[in-house]
């Protein structure tokens, strides 16, 4: 899909030719003389419409518009929550499949956060999951303009809300992918392919190297699979070499059966999406292709998947993980730790500015936090304190958990250092004690999804959380450190033909730059945010 900005005000507006016109209506609306204006005001007059985020009036061959369509669409104050709510709400008429082509135009100035707020609404709304099925009725929205007063007030904050809908889309599409297809190995090849993009690597370690390594820990929860594991290290150089790294690790059980501590068969489908973590990270190092900001960052994916078998790990097994802590694996369904614990030790190796972690880590998390906030774990108040901040900016909110070391009194064992698992009561919290044993002093956060990274019931699907929070904070710190807010560098901005045309393409590699542009898992879930 292809986004643009124009300056265009209503007036203007209502002479583009598309299938729907999206005219959002803020609170204070003063209406001009033009023909969406007045009949806005008229609208609003006669209480038909309100500017209350969502509300809406849908309106055929407009007298005075050459769309078909016409959806006035109350904006409320007109910042990116509202308008970001507003747009879902008539997310059916943006998917519809004769909406090829849309138009969304603020009324009065636009804030650059809204902007970027409509890019991504307009592409969740009207994303679709096409990988594995053989009739393909693929997203029928092939453009949207986004009209505002001043492009160029706003230029910055769109181009961001693009990349940004690159990076989701491809996050959403791995999480999407049934097990069968996103092995460990074709996660691998699908970090491999974004090494064609400026500034970024791409190594795949098998498991041979994971063991010369002693990752015990990860290698336990691997011996169950037939698949083999890979160990994903992405890097995107934006910096200096000499410049630390933000490390991102990102859990990629791409399938959790719980092992030999099996779980029910109930929406176990659901455990495709175990490996969330994982896609967010690559959906993260998508973005960055695009934005290019002055940062470096290392992705880090231990991949595999969590089966029963006659090699399986067992529950009472201990293992000896690359930092040299034995572990007592009481619960052989408590992997996601297992796996982030070597990862995280490597990690530490690196010597990065900071290291966040994000997985599917608990069924615990999505009793705290349902599924609007990710839990988010710190053990550095700056960190945390940037990382809510930017998921504040970015609408991809998070929640900061304790990490009082009296959680961490359950994972003592008796034959190791230490047990993978504790009593149900804090579940979230001490899954998170366990992972702060391998980061030492640190900056470290860890970021529980299991409630925001997809979406059960009939809404079923991966939601690309939380790669708006992680790119914002990227490029917040890239521009804390050039000394200007967030500023991305135009010069090596990647070319329009470097990127896929649709979520398919995304799904598969990003282009070249030289290349041609192409044509009840538990009630707590189900429909849940
Ligand atoms: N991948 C699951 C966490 C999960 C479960 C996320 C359900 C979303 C919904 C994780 O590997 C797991 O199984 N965790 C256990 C830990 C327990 C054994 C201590 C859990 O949460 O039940
Ligand atoms: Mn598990
Ligand atoms: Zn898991």
């Amino acid at each position: 899909m292809n986004f643009d900005l124009k300056t265009l005000e209503l007036t203007a507006a209502a002479s583009e030719k598309c299938d729907l016109l999206i005219a959002l209506i803020p609170e204070g609306f003063k209406p001009g003389k033009d023909a969406l204006s007045t009949l806005a005001a008229q609208a609003l007059k006669n209480g038909d419409l309100a500017t209350k985020a969502g509300k809406s009036l849908q309106l055929y061959q407009a007298a005075g518009t050459a769309a078909r369509r016409l959806i006035l669409l109350g904006a409320g104050d007109g910042a990116a929550r509202a308008v970001r709510q507003a747009l879902l709400a008539v997310g059916g008429a943006i998917k519809a499949p004769q909406t090829k082509r849309v138009v969304v135009c603020f009324a009065g100035k636009a804030q650059a956060g809204a902007v970027n707020a409509a890019v991504q609404a307009v592409a969740e709304a009207s994303y679709v999951y096409t990988t594995t099925k053989s009739k393909v009725e693929a997203r029928a929205l092939s453009r949207c303009v986004v009209g505002v007063h001043s492009a160029a007030d706003v230029r910055e904050a769109f181009d961001t809300g693009v990349a940004l809908v690159s990076g989701v889309e491809f996050a959403r599409e791995w999480g999407n992918r049934p097990a069968n297809h996103a092995t460990p190995t074709l996660l691998a090849d699908a970090a491999k392919t974004l090494a064609k993009l400026p500034r970024i690597q791409c190594k795949v370690h098998g498991p041979a190297e994971v063991a010369r390594l002693g990752m015990g820990a990860f290698l336990a929860v691997a011996r169950g699979s037939e698949e083999p594991l890979r160990f994903i290290e992405l890097r995107y150089s934006g910096a200096a070499k000499d410049k630390a790294p933000v490390v991102l690790v990102g859990k990629g059980i791409t399938f959790d059966t719980g092992g030999i501590s099996i779980k029910p068969a109930a929406e176990m489908d659901e455990m495709k999406f175990d490996m969330c973590g994982a896609a967010s990270v690559l959906g993260v190092f998508r973005a960055l292709g695009e934005l290019q900001p002055d940062i470096n960052v290392v992705g880090l994916i231990p991949a595999c998947e969590n089966m029963p078998d006659g090699r399986a790990v067992k529950p009472g097994d201990v293992v000896t993980s690359m930092s040299g802590q034995t572990i007592e694996i009481l619960n052989t369904d408590a992997e996601g730790r297992l796996v982030l614990c070597d990862a995280l030790t490597y990690a530490a190796r690196l010597k990065p500015a900071a290291v966040v972690d994000i997985a599917t880590l608990t069924g615990a998390c999505v009793i705290a936090l349902g599924g609007v906030r990710s839990g988010l774990f710190a053990n550095n108040d700056a960190l945390a304190t940037a990382l809510q901040d930017a998921g504040d900016t970015a609408q991809d909110l998070c929640w900061r958990m304790p990490l009082d070391d009296d959680y961490a009194d359950g994972l003592k064992s008796n034959f190791a250092d230490m047990g993978n698992v504790a009593g149900r009561a804090g579940g979230s919290i001490t899954a998170a004690k366990f992972l702060q044993k391998y980061v030492g002093d640190l900056p470290w956060a860890h970021l529980d999804i299991a409630g925001t990274a997809w979406k059960g019931g009939a809404a079923k699907g991966s939601t690309g959380r939380p790669v708006g929070l992680l790119v914002q904070y990227l490029l917040n710190e890239a521009g804390a450190t050039a000394g200007k807010a967030a500023k991305v560098t135009k010069v090596t901005k990647v070319t329009k033909a470097a990127r896929p045309e649709s979520a398919a393409a995304a799904a598969g590699a990003p282009r070249a730059a030289t290349a041609k542009p192409a044509s009840t898992r538990r009630t707590a879930k189900a429909g849940g945010a």
